[in-house]
Formats: C-alpha cells, sequence, structure tokens
C-alpha cells in the first residue's frame, strides 16, 4: 500500500489554499485559462455578482497554484492533512462531487461481469458505475421502516448473507448514513468484511461531518471500511462539487483508483474548489468538535419546537430502536407533513414563495431539512416561525388523514420485488423500446424508477418487472408521488429491453 501518510500532521496548515492566496499575491499575468483572465473579461453583470475576489482566484489546478504543470505538491500535502483529519490512511481530493468517487471506485475495482453486493438505496452515481464498469450488482436490501416509509440500514446480517450467497463477490458497496440520515452498523461490517478479504466501500456522502464530534456516528473508514467517498460540500463549508475520497487497510489504494478518477474526471479541477476542500478540513480539524457541539445543540433545539407545532411530526431516533449498531444523524430533520393535510411538494413551494425557507427535498410526505455549522439560533428560530405558519395557515387544508394508503407503505415486499436478470450496462446500452407500463410485467427495463417517497430504486436497469411492483408503481404515480429517473416521468409508458 502507498503509505502516504507517514509524517505527522499540523492541521494548522492548508497549503493548497494558502498556495491559492499565494498565486494570485504574486501578480502573475496568465496567458492561459480562464478565458475570463482574472475577471478583467467578465462581463460587468458578472462581476458584480461574483464580486472581482472570487474571479480573481478562479484558475484551474495545475500550471497555476500548483507551481508549474510539473511540480505539484500542494495537493499532495494537503490530502495527507485531509486523510489524517478523516482518520483515513491517504485521501484524494474530488472536485466534481462523490458521483465521481462512487463511479471511479466501481471502474477501478470490477471488470465486466463480476459480482459487487450494493445496497439497494444506491444513488444514481453508484448505478453509473454499474453501467460503465459492466459488474453484475447483487442487491442489499435495506430495512424500510413501515410506519414512515423510510430507508434504514442495510444489516450485518443480510451484508453476512449476501457475502455468503457471493463468496465471489469483488466488494460490498454500501451508502451510509442513508439519505434519510441512518447509518448503518460499519464497525462490524467492516470486520466481516476484513475477515473475508473483501473490500467494504462506503458512500459516505451525507456524513462528512461524524469523524468530528462523538455524538455522530463513526466515520467510514474510521470504521474500518477499505475506501469511502464524502461530499464536503453537502454538509461542511467546501463549495459546491467539493467531496473526498478515503483510504484505510490495504485492500484497496489511492494510487489504484487514481486513474479511475481520471477518466471521469474534468481535466480543468477548479483550483477554488480544491481550495475550499483545504480550508473545510483545517476548520474542521481545529474547530470541528466547538462547532458540532453547537449544531447539534441548535438540532435538537429545532427538533423539540417543530415537534411540539400541532399536526407536525419530526421523525426521530427511535426509528433505529431495536437496530443494534445503526446510528442517527439529528441534524437531518425529516419533516412529516402528512397531518396537515399537505403534501410535501405544497409545502416546499409555500414554503419558498411566502416564508423564504428553502428546504434539502421534499416528497409526498413531508421535507428534509438540515441544520449545518452555517446556522445559527436566528436561522432556526426562521425555520421554527415557516413551520408553524405553515401548519396554522389557510393552505393547510383540513386534516385529510394520510396521503400514503396503506398499499403503498412497503416494508419491502412491493418496493423490493423487481427481479435483477441482467447487468445495468447490459440494459442500458441495449436495443430498447417504449412499452405502456402494464406491458412491460416480465420484461427488462432498461430504466431506473425511484418514487419519493421512499427514494429507492424500485426498478433498476437490468431488473424484471413483475406485477407486484406494476401495481406498486401505479398506485404511486396516482398517489401523485415524484418519480425520478424515467423518461416518462408520467410513468404512461417504460422503457424495457428489446428481445434479440
Ligand atoms: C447517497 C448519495 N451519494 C452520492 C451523492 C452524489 O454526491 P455529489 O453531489 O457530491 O456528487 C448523493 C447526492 O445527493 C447522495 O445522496
Amino acid at each position: 500500500m502507498s503509505q502516504r501518510n507517514p509524517e505527522a500532521v499540523d492541521q494548522t496548515l492548508a497549503p493548497f489554499f494558502d498556495g491559492l492566496l499565494a498565486y494570485r499575491d504574486a501578480g502573475i499575468v496568465p496567458y492561459s485559462t480562464p478565458g475570463h483572465k482574472l475577471g478583467n473579461g467578465a462581463p460587468a453583470e458578472m462581476v458584480e455578482a461574483f464580486g472581482q475576489a472570487a474571479l480573481g482566484l478562479d484558475i484551474p489546478n495545475g500550471g497555476g497554484v500548483d507551481d508549474t504543470h510539473r511540480t505539484r505538491n500542494m495537493q499532495p500535502q494537503a490530502e495527507r492533512l485531509a486523510a489524517a483529519a478523516w482518520g483515513a490512511e491517504d485521501a484524494a481530493f474530488l472536485v466534481n462531487g462523490s458521483s465521481t468517487g462512487n463511479i471511479a471506485f466501481l471502474l477501478a475495482t470490477c471488470q465486466a461481469g463480476e459480482t459487487v453486493l450494493v445496497a439497494r438505496n444506491l444513488h444514481t452515481s453508484l448505478l453509473s458505475g454499474l453501467i460503465l464498469s459492466g459488474a453484475r450488482p447483487a442487491y442489499l436490501y435495506p430495512d424500510v421502516h413501515p410506519e414512515f416509509n423510510l430507508t434504514l440500514d442495510v444489516s450485518v446480517e443480510s451484508v453476512r448473507l449476501g457475502l455468503d450467497q457471493h463468496p465471489d463477490a469483488k466488494a460490498v458497496a454500501l451508502i451510509s448514513p442513508s439519505y434519510t440520515g441512518v447509518s448503518a452498523d460499519l464497525p462490524q461490517i467492516a470486520s466481516l468484511c476484513r475477515e473475508r478479504g473483501v473490500m467494504l466501500f462506503v458512500d459516505e456522502a451525507w456524513g462528512p461531518h461524524f469523524p468530528f464530534h462523538h455524538a455522530l456516528p463513526p466515520g467510514a473508514v474510521q470504521a474500518g471500511a477499505s475506501a469511502a467517498v464524502t461530499s464536503i460540500h453537502k454538509l461542511l463549508a467546501g463549495l459546491t462539487q467539493s467531496s473526498l475520497m478515503t483510504f484505510g487497510g490495504d485492500l484497496i489504494t489511492r494510487d489504484e483508483v487514481a486513474p479511475a478518477i481520471s477518466l471521469i474526471e474534468t481535466t480543468s479541477p477548479s483550483a477554488m474548489i480544491a481550495a475550499s476542500i483545504d480550508a473545510a478540513r483545517r476548520q474542521m480539524a481545529l474547530n470541528g468538535h466547538e462547532l458540532l457541539e453547537r449544531t447539534i445543540e441548535l438540532s435538537l433545539d429545532a427538533r423539540s419546537k417543530l415537534g411540539e407545532i400541532d399536526g407536525v411530526r419530526i421523525i426521530g431516533p427511535d426509528v433505529i430502536e431495536g437496530r443494534p449498531g445503526a446510528g442517527f444523524d439529528p441534524t437531518r430533520i425529516m419533516i412529516d407533513l402528512q397531518h396537515l393535510g399537505l403534501t410535501g411538494f405544497q409545502a416546499e413551494d409555500l414554503l419558498r414563495n411566502h416564508a423564504r425557507i428553502g428546504v434539502e427535498m421534499s416528497d409526498l410526505t413531508g421535507v428534509i431539512v438540515h441544520i449545518t455549522i452555517g446556522d445559527d439560533r436566528q436561522s432556526v428560530e426562521h425555520l421554527i416561525r415557516g413551520i408553524r405558519w405553515l401548519a396554522e395557515s389557510d393552505s393547510a387544508l383540513a386534516p385529510a388523514g394520510e396521503l400514503i394508503s396503506p398499499s403503498l407503505r412497503s416494508s419491502g415486499s412491493a418496493i423490493f420485488s423487481a427481479i435483477p436478470r441482467i447487468t445495468p450496462r447490459e440494459a442500458a446500452f441495449g436495443q430498447t423500446r417504449a412499452v405502456p407500463l402494464r406491458k412491460a410485467i416480465g420484461e427488462i427495463s432498461s430504466e431506473i424508477v425511484t418514487p419519493y417517497p421512499p427514494g429507492i430504486p424500485v426498478v433498476a436497469p437490468g431488473d424484471e418487472l413483475t406485477s407486484t411492483c406494476v401495481d406498486y408503481l401505479e398506485e404511486a404515480a396516482a398517489a401523485g408521488m415524484y418519480i425520478s429517473g424515467p423518461r416518462d416521468a408520467s410513468l404512461q409508458t417504460i422503457r424495457i429491453v428489446q428481445k434479440s
């Protein structure tokens, strides 16, 4: 293993961020990209909106910040510091988001036709990785909370069973925490994978803050994963698209994944995005505990005050009761509005247009908001006022009962009823045609179909559609669930693989 992190590290340094400032201060006149040349060629409205300071720092990495095209020292130094901060042995900056890391991991580790155990609550970028690599997924199904219709974790037993059934699996790829903030028992799963000599990869896009506070679940690589990817931009101070891939143990190294990252990442990585990873890392390494202490306190306060509003339910850590080893992120607040007789979609629009509140996500039953290190007492009060207004306003209709019928509350039987038959690559790149949904029973889908809630692909490319699954999708579409993925979002039709 390339041990890139042997020396003691000084977390007060930010070599890449400081390098960017030093480049700016050196007054070098660029005869290189970008064409706006430090803002000089930018239209006045762009300078006014973005600020000269930002445009003056908008240079590509390489040939600029990192000295010249040949000497590239600052980024490796900054990555070593990030590895140490996240409790990893090695790390790679990603400037096209965690999506890059998900795709690169599968490209680097799986040949076409090889099996990988993948959690079924996978993000589309992991599906892109399956399509591009040609790997054969053996899905691990997370448990679903029957009352709230939300995805929980993939259990240790489910991983054990998967490994028993697929002893040839190249890797286990999990999503932890889930989009709903529930994390898996990674220490146990990592130790199981280690026993079997199989890599554990964790899509930890929603957990960049975990290693910095003891009240949060452990970070994935700290817990023993071989590699993980986390979005610095999602919940920390990094600019949009900034992410980090971390590595631990000796089953996979950064050097082995680096060529796959190069294959898919832009050749003009933004120096500002990379510098923001460096600055966010220094901030968290030096002050993360204190910042998160305050964030968690604000989140708990918001949860309790929001939960007192009539008709509003806050989904809490009781969803992981009886699930040993599972964790819950209190900063992710799922607000169930079903008893107000409002869909989450309506609530999102009302909150945005009338209460100046932008939510993270809405679905049929409610909205998700985050409290992060960027919040304060005032912003939390603003949220509480907005939700209180929503509950009291005329727009909240008389309680219409539950929006999701009992048959749409699946504990897994309907949403996991499609049967994987061929690889996502075979399905995505084969000849396809659109057919009416009901006619697709027994056919193989070339599309992904993800209704919200619970936001899990009910159909993935390569799956055979069953009648249970089609019944569920028809009901989901009729109930007004947002359905992500298919070309025909109304689900009148679905694209299937044409038989040869
Ligand atoms: C579970 C999960 N993984 C990966 C991603 C992709 O992350 P990024 O936006 O950093 O590419 C997302 C995005 O929402 C996600 O929810």
